[in-house]
């Protein structure tokens, strides 16, 4: 069987940083910098510019991740695509970045199978051990996995929205996973779900058992009311359970390896709330230097979040090669997932 190992990383945010003081000034949401700092370790985001999709973000992280990798769009079998901002509700946003990718052009099309995730800030877990399973099952040499979200375009940008809104941001974050025969790449992964708390963290936009699926003027017009059409957050719901979960799934990862903490060179964590992740880190005892962040600069990047930290970590030194990677998160659903991966 062959292992899976990451073969090239890349990301992309947007351009345009939007700071917590031009959340009050920009948009007038009655909020403070030191509000979302203290709470949340968020300094500024990034938000897209209309006229910009998720698959545009991801299609630049692709590119870069296939730079990396030293490998062209045709090489890949497969593309999985983790977002919960898709382009369109349907078709996923797999097929979008598979056309941007040029893959569907000329005498040399590749129609390799485009797939999406729906795991929210799970999604790129679920993705890295889905195309770990195609690679070792020798369906697939190359899979493409990219997390990416525009948030900004769904977020409820005023104070009623704020408890929300002040968290997300936009960016997307790829890596290639590839066939090696070395003794290195994807050592173990665990999934998890708990859909007693699917309305703890939720955008619903529509509803299929009503007829029609979303509420109809007097002129036939649809009408999205606010509860359905922002997202709503049980925040300290949340918070106790993405605290548990991602202890408990660090620690599932290492017993399955046969390692502990200790053995880990790098961890890399969802980024919903620095507080979160501190928790973590006091209770594991890990120190400073084995953790990467960037909550406060891009706030929550949900399926983008861990690759977008891998290849930074890559580019700036600090992941590399022969390094023992653990990498862990939780969000809505709720769902979680852990890794761990011989770089
Ligand atoms: N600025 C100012 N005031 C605010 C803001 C804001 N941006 N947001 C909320 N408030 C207010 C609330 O309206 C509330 O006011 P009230 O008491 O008058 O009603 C007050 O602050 C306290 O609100 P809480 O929601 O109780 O604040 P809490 O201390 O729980 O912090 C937070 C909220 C930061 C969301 C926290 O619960 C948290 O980090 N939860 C986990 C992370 C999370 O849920 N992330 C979402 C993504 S999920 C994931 O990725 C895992």
């Amino acid at each position: 069987m062959p292992n899976a190992f990451i073969s090239g990383t890349g990301f992309y945010v947007p351009p345009r940083r939007v700071t917590n003081d031009q959340l009050r000034t920009e948009f007038g949401i009655d909020t403070t910098h030191d509000w979302i700092l203290q709470r949340t370790g968020i300094e500024e985001r990034r938000f897209a510019d209309e006229g910009v999709a998720t698959s545009d973000l991801a299609l630049h992280a692709s590119e870069a991740a296939l730079r990396k990798a030293g490998l062209r769009a045709h090489d890949l079998d497969m593309i999985i695509f983790a977002t919960l901002s898709p382009d369109h509700c349907f078709p996923g946003s797999g097929v979008y970045l598979q056309q941007k990718l040029g893959l569907c052009d000329g005498p040399n099309a590749r129609f390799v199978p485009a797939m999406d995730v729906r795991n929210q800030c799970s999604g790129f877990l679920y993705s890295l051990g889905t195309a770990t399973a195609m690679i070792q099952s020798g369906a697939c040499k190359h899979v493409l996995v990219v997390g990416a979200e525009v948030h900004s375009a769904a977020l409820d940008l005023t104070t009623r929205g704020r408890a929300v809104s002040s968290l997300f941001g936009d960016g997307a974050g790829a890596v290639v996973v590839s066939a090696t025969d070395e003794d290195r790449g994807v050592r173990t992964w665990k999934l998890g779900a708990d859909g007693r708390f699917a309305g703890a963290l939720a955008q619903k936009i529509f509803d299929i058992s009503k007829r029609p699926f979303i509420p109809n003027d007097a002129q036939g017009v649809g009408q999205v009311a606010p509860e359905m059409m922002w997202a709503t957050l049980d925040g300290r719901l949340v918070f106790k359970h993405a605290v548990e979960r991602m202890i408990t799934g660090l620690m599932e990862v290492c017993l399955r390896h046969g390692c502990s903490g200790n053995d880990i060179d790098l961890f890399v964590f969802h980024q919903a709330n620095l507080r979160i992740n501190q928790y973590i880190q006091n209770q594991l005892a890990i120190p400073d230097h084995k953790i990467v962040h960037n909550i406060e600069r891009y706030g929550n990047t949900t399926s983008a979040t861990i690759p977008i930290l891998l290849a930074e970590a890559e580019e700036s030194g600090r992941l590399q090669r022969g390094m023992k990677v653990a990498m862990v998160a939780f969000g809505s659903g709720f769902t979680w997932g852990a890794a761990i991966v011989d770089w």
